[in-house]
């Protein structure tokens, strides 16, 4: 069975504040991109991996892969982070028709161990057609309104931070992107307004995203101090 890895890259990573698209930004002197690209194709199950770039950045983005020596398509992105995972998984059908599990990951979660993709990839194997990573709540989580104003406070016991890769087969995603319309920050919500049942399963801390200047500094940390 084939696998193949959208990985939308596209950001511009402004909150990083580096002037470089996120994915470019370096970690201990390797873009993020090139850790997260490592550790999907070290996992073992992932056959493909479908990188969307900014779109100026494509060819540089396609050198800086294989300079490190790793093997994977690279597409021009688009506006939001949907619409370049869209254009991914479009690329990935049309080139790898017998594609028939989907995994949809950051490039800005480099730090995923690889034990998480391989279980999120078992799981759609064994017939869950949405599986997502997820960790519990530790903080209180409240409502607000436009205010800034209380307005309730959800049993964190019920809640989850969600993480990637998530995991879906072929035909399940291809239905949400093609149904579920608007954008999403995550693709289980489009399967979710489809009314498919997503999995969860557990993630991992070295999943976590890095979007600030502090996540970079937990990430150099994190990877200085090698996995755990
Ligand atoms: O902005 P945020 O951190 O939520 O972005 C999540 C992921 O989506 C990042 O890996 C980012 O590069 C990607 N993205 C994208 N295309 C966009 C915007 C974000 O591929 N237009």
């Amino acid at each position: 069975m084939s696998t193949v890895v959208l990985v939308p890259a596209a950001g511009r990573g402004e909150r990083l504040g580096h002037g470089v698209p996120k994915a470019l930004v370096p970690v201990r002197g390797v873009a993020l991109l090139v850790h997260a690209v490592r550790g999907l194709l070290s996992a073992g199950r992932v056959r493909h991996v479908v990188v969307a770039a900014p779109p100026a950045e494509v060819s540089a983005t396609s050198a800086l892969l294989t300079a490190h020596g790793l093997v994977a398509e690279v597409v021009p992105g688009g506006a939001d982070r949907t619409a370049s995972v869209r254009l991914a998984f479009e690329h990935a059908l049309r080139v790898h028709p017998d594609v028939r599990t989907v995994l949809v990951h950051d490039a800005a979660r480099a730090f995923t161990p690889p034990s998480v993709v391989n279980a999120v990839v078992a799981a759609v194997e064994s017939g869950s057609p949405a599986v997502i990573p997820v960790l519990p709540v530790a903080d209180t989580v409240k409502r607000v309104d436009a205010h800034d104003v209380v307005q309730d406070t959800p049993d964190r016991a019920a809640l989850r931070v969600v993480q990637t890769p998530q995991g879906f087969d072929v035909a399940t995603l291809r239905r949400a992107y093609a149904e579920a319309g608007d954008s999403a920050t995550d693709d289980a919500g489009l399967v979710e307004k489809i009314g498919v049942p997503v999995l969860t399963i557990p993630g991992h801390p070295r999943a976590m995203k890095v979007t600030t200047p502090f996540d970079l500094a937990i990430a150099e940390a994190v990877l200085a101090e090698g996995a755990p």
